[in-house]
């Protein structure tokens, strides 16, 4: 990358946080958790319960997927207070879908945190932000910001993109993470940081995106190195991932002549830890030997079900039974229809659930 020239660096920062503070104010998406720039100037801030929740769920995943998780869970629990005092499995369940389970528990944990030693009051800095459960630190960072208009530096993933091109680092990802990092400081301004972290997020998901940046409509592309090259749609480069190492497992759906179907609570730590699904074999890296949790005459399903974990890939065979209305669970359990809702299952086990009832949809058993 080519070195830019501390001083200029400073002033061309405060130039382009002003154009694209300008630009956010006319352009700011509307989100369910945001205040609009224009309230946000006359110093309105947000709720830090719905900051918090939504950057913790947009850890996970888009912005359009987070709007009915958010809505769901502001609407059950209006607040932190109302979600520390609720059920754990209850939470879980509304969390299902979005993944990464160890996040829903810590924001149980984190809930609490803030209820019994805040007295159900987010904490207003940084570092006793990042001391909760679950908060890191870009979630520390963005709340800091964005709920108490603290100038801490912001970056996520669109951030890194924005800056990359902004600055023209052509060293890739993650070694240049510190390096982006140093960038996106000096855009942060003193007046209005959390308005200015949004702004850099909204340019990243609507202007300067991974593939075809519409830089004729970005409000700083007069500063823009990249683009003055004409290489903004190679930044930024990334050090090839290794291949996720591919995993196979199994699940068994047994069916009671009544209907009820057999799940397992599993266990709080590991693998969509703290989640209802159905009985499966530990994985391996080959086909593992069927131990079905019952016995019965179990037959294996046409087709598997495959799932994308961060650190691997899962094929898994779906078995089914329909076993007698005295089966012993064990230490399971056989749930009625009416007593689980499918959609509240992890996506992996939605998708076993859908091999064995292709036609019902989401409607439990
Ligand atoms: N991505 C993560 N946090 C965000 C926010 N507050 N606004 C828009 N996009 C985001």
């Amino acid at each position: 990358m080519i070195n830019t020239a501390p001083h200029r660096r400073e002033t061309v920062g405060a130039d382009m946080s002003g154009s694209v503070l300008e630009w956010y104010d006319h352009h700011a998406r509307v989100l369910p958790w945001r205040v609009p720039p224009a309230m946000s100037r006359r110093g309105v801030r947000p709720d830090p319960y719905h900051v918090w929740l939504s950057e913790v769920m947009l850890q996970q995943t888009t912005v359009a997927a987070v709007g009915r998780y958010f809505r769901d869970f502001v609407a059950r629990w209006p607040g932190v207070r109302d979600l520390a005092a609720a059920e754990d499995a209850q939470v879980m369940g509304a969390w299902a879908g979005l993944g990464y389970y160890a996040r829903a528990r810590n924001l149980l944990k984190c809930a609490r945190e803030v209820s019994t030693r805040y007295g159900g009051r987010f904490p207003d800095t940084y570092d006793a932000l990042v001391a909760l459960p679950g908060i890191g630190p870009y979630t520390g960072a963005a709340i800091a910001a964005i709920a108490f208009d603290r100038p801490e530096v912001v970056v996520d993933g669109n951030v890194e993109r924005v800056v990359a091109r902004l600055f023209a680092v052509t060293d890739p990802l993650p070694a240049s993470k510190p390096l982006l990092r140093s960038h996106a400081a000096v855009l942060t301004p003193q007046q209005r940081p959390g308005d200015h972290a949004q702004a850099m997020m909204d340019l990243g998901a609507t202007i300067c995106t991974p593939r075809n940046p519409a830089c004729p409509r970005c409000p700083v592309r007069e500063h823009c190195l990249a683009h003055a090259r004409g290489i903004e749609a190679e930044l930024p480069r990334r050090q090839p991932r290794s291949a996720r190492p591919a995993r196979r497992g199994t699940a068994y759906i047994a069916r009671r002549s009544d209907g009820a179907l057999l799940l397992e609570r599993r266990p709080a730590r590991g693998l969509l830890g703290g989640m209802l699904g159905w009985p499966g074999d530990p994985l391996g890296e080959t086909d593992v030997v069927p131990t079905p949790p019952l016995p019965a005459a179990w037959r294996q399903l046409d087709g598997e079900v495959r799932h994308v974990f961060t650190h691997f890939s899962l094929t898994m065979t779906v078995w089914f039974a329909d076993v007698p209305h005295e089966a012993n669970p064990g230490e399971r359990v056989f749930l009625m229809p009416d007593e689980f809702d499918a959609a509240h299952l992890p996506s992996v086990m939605r998708k076993a659930h859908a091999l064995a009832f292709p036609h019902r949809g989401l409607s439990g058993g």
